[in-house]
């Protein structure tokens, strides 16, 4: 038997028996989640992170991602087939590594792969024959086959025969209790029939349903589809927002009855903009590489302009609208409700309140936040100069004495019939008061 079968063939085995060792390189939002249902699934895991403080947090049973039920950190630490570690040479031991590091934009906007290619520079030093390396972070179609693979075989051995290779998009949606890391189907896609039969046979194992697509490019693109499809709908909602209320018609209300049509339509909608480390950056790695294949895309890069402006028009319509109550935005206290990017969970990364945060600041406002799951702001990449500011008290006093009250994250964690009660003026970017029957009293409330 020649060696690429015989490596297969063993790691075949291994996966369909489950005693396949696993580990994801990168503890976040992806690769914790990732490795602990691996872990629940039965195989030996382990998570390798450069974050020393991180690794030791997890290793205590610390419970670093809110939204996890209490005790799954610890459980798998307590079974003892899961642990965290900082040494790079574990991953010797492994059969199984996952890729799952950060792949932000440059300060020029472009891809940066910059933490893939220093992860796959220490997984190469430590590859050995029979083991399988699957990249999960978004990337530009074509990175696995033409970035990771060069770096991978400068170790001597060859993908397809010696190790196996290929990628699978990470579809986590972080506070989702509905959709979870086992639930959602995943995209499986290599470059050659051995790496493709062993990413099935290994997702298949962990998640509902491991969906395999004939190249890691084209499961590269199908993450960069999935996103780039919602960067657009959200910007189409939020125009048609503005449009509609222009026209005296409240957009949720439509959007609400539009869904009702089981065909051919799909939810989507308006917020203060975009956010978060997935669907800000995936567009723009697939126009960069449409650019770099002498390719277009302007209706995503149209979307993606104006989701990034979102706040920005934000800002303009509150001082709008508190100029026509007499009020100017220069001089406002101005309550931020809410500074993650999205409901539920505790991220602020590219998050749009922090965004219009700054901007009202930048139009003379004196701007507060108020936030159940940061009492305290964290140090971002984007908002560094806003790090250790303290989430102000939600009482009928404090509400009571700023000009405005923006809800800009519809945590469901917070006193909206307080806020509704006690608040001078309301905007409310995400339907808060409605959607959930909230009545507000006088002519307060401004959806926007
Ligand atoms: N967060 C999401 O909802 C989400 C959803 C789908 C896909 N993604 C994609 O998944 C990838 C990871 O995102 P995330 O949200 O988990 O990021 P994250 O910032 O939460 O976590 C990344 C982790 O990787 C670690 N890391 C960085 N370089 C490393 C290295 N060389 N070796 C080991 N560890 C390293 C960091 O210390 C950090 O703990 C990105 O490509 C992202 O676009 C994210």
């Amino acid at each position: 038997m020649n060696s690429a079968f015989s490596h297969f063939g063993t790691l075949k085995d291994r996966i369909a028996t489950k005693q396949a060792n696993v580990m994801t390189v990168g503890l976040g939002y992806v690769g914790l989640p990732l490795i602990l249902t691996i872990n629940e699934t039965g195989f030996n895991a382990t998570g390798f992170d450069i974050n020393a403080e991180r690794v030791a947090r997890i290793n205590s049973g610390e419970q670093v991602i809110s939204y996890f039920p209490p005790d799954r950190i610890s459980k798998a630490i307590e079974g003892a087939r899961f642990r965290a570690t900082s040494d790079a040479e574990r991953i010797a031991d492994q059969d199984i590594i996952l890729i799952c590091v950060p792949t932000p934009l440059s300060p020029e906007r472009e891809p940066d792969l910059k933490y893939v290619v220093s992860a796959v520079e220490v997984i190469a030093r430590h590859l050995r024959p029979g083991q399988m390396v699957v990249l999960e972070s978004t990337v530009w179609p074509g990175a696995t086959s033409t970035v990771v693979k060069p770096i991978l075989e400068r170790s001597g051995l060859k993908a397809g025969s010696d190790f196996f290779l290929g990628f699978s998009p990470e579809r986590e949606d972080p506070g989702n209790e509905t959709h979870t890391t086992r639930s959602i189907p995943k995209i499986v896609g290599a470059d050659d029939q051995h790496s493709r039969d062993l990413l099935e046979a290994f997702y298949s194992q962990i998640v509902s349903k491991a969906v395999p697509v004939s190249s890691s490019a084209t499961a590269e693109a199908v993450k960069l589809a999935e996103n780039s499809f919602r960067t657009v709908n959200i910007a189409l909602v939020n125009e048609m927002k503005v449009a509609m209320d222009a026209m005296g018609v409240d957009v949720w209300e439509v959007v609400k009855a539009a869904a009702t049509k089981p065909f051919g339509y799909m939810p989507f909608y308006p917020g203060p903009g975009i956010g978060g480390d997935c669907i800000p950056v995936s567009p723009v790695y697939l126009s960069w590489r449409a650019r770099d294949v002498g390719s277009q895309t302007p209706i995503i890069d149209l979307a993606r302009g104006n989701n990034e402006r979102a706040p920005e028009m934000l800002a303009d319509r509150i001082a709008l609208d508190l100029s026509k109550r007499g009020a100017a935005v220069k001089g406002a206290d101005i309550l931020i409700l809410g500074v993650s990017y999205k409901k539920d969970i505790e991220d602020t990364r590219v998050s749009p309140a922090l965004a219009l945060l700054n901007r009202l600041e930048e139009m003379g406002a004196r701007c507060d936040y108020h936030d159940p799951y940061f009492p305290v702001m964290p140090m971002t990449r984007d908002n560094p100069e806003l790090a250790n500011r303290k989430s102000a008290p939600l009482t009928a006093e404090t509400l009571a004495g700023y000009d405005a009250v923006v809800v800009t994250t519809d945590h469901t964690d917070v006193d909206y019939p307080l806020v509704a009660q006690s608040a001078q003026v309301i905007f409310d970017s995400r339907n808060t008061f409605d959607s959930r029957g909230i009545k507000v009293p006088g002519e307060k409330l401004i959806k926007i």
